[in-house]
């Protein structure tokens, strides 16, 4: 695995070298990890997931952990299961949503009913500490409610949720969580969640806001193949020339990582 991590801060970028990618998000630190291959992006993030908790737990500190939907994550639900169900406290993890989809848990689009497959039912999770998106219920009122869910659970500034962690996908329109490119209200709201649509089969979901998702402590976005490349590309290096909703994750006080394959960085470095 190649990493880089910059201090946006400091001084004008280097010229893209290597596997050395400099980038250019002014006052917060990025970080890009290039794995080699799908299994090797899940293996590197799946132990560096594991880090995070158990110095969570050396501080006996809950670990809040946000998940992604769609089918990237799969690999990375299993490498966890598969390694690390006796050796992460999985007991001071609480598990929420990014986003969910507006169908019941046991419809095939329900993300976490395939969290729960993939690996909620494969680790020793206390029931309490999994905080279900209600896909089922009417949109507008879960959103509330479970808004109130999470400000009970985490630790806030200002009414402002701070997840130590937030799994991001991305989407080749640039989308994340349920943020789509015409749902640009989700980027600037004071709701901790709201409704959305997908732009294309008009499904209704529920999607974190991207105020929310910038106040975590941990973002990472998790991609993989070349169907990502140009996305990818985009976001992390041509930020002023595109305005995907993915382009406005910049944490206001936390990091942000890239966890990649070397098939969605292969377009990184093209301008160098
Ligand atoms: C969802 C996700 C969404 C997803 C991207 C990438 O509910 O679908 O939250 O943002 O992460 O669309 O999806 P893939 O991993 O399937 O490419």
């Amino acid at each position: 695995m190649t990493e880089c991590t910059a201090n946006c801060n400091a001084g004008p970028p280097r010229q893209l070298r290597g596997t050395d990618h400099n980038l250019l998000n002014a006052g917060m630190e990025t970080t890009i990890k290039i794995s080699q291959s799908p299994f090797d992006l899940a293996r590197d993030l799946a132990a560096d997931i594991a880090e995070m908790i158990n110095r969570s737990a050396s501080g006996k500190r809950p670990f809040t952990f946000v998940l992604s939907g769609g089918s990237t994550p799969k690999m990375l639900f299993n490498v966890l299961a598969d390694n690390y169900s006796d050796s992460i406290p999985w007991s001071i993890v609480h598990f929420f949503w990014g986003d969910e989809r507006c169908v019941p848990p046991g419809d095939p689009e329900s993300n976490y009913g395939m969290t729960e497959r993939f690996l909620l039912s494969r680790i020793p999770v206390p029931g309490v500490n999994i905080h279900r998106i209600r896909g089922e219920d009417d949109p507008l009122n879960e959103a509330k409610r479970y808004s109130s869910e999470i400000l009970l659970n985490t630790l806030s500034i200002n009414n402002v949720p701070v997840f130590d962690l937030v799994i991001l996908g991305i989407g080749e329109d640039g989308h994340t969580a349920s943020i789509f490119p015409g749902n640009k209200e989700l980027l600037v709201t004071d709701k901790i969640m709201d409704l959305a649509i997908h732009p294309v089969t008009l499904q209704k979901r529920l999607s974190l806001s991207a105020p929310v998702i910038n106040n975590a402590s941990n973002i990472v976005f998790l991609v993989s193949g070349t169907g990502k490349a140009g996305v990818v590309a985009d976001v992390i290096e041509n930020k002023e020339i595109v305005d995907y909703p993915a382009s406005f994750i910049q944490p206001s006080h936390g990091h942000l990582r890239w966890y990649l394959d070397s098939d969605s960085a292969s377009l990184l470095g093209q301008w160098a």
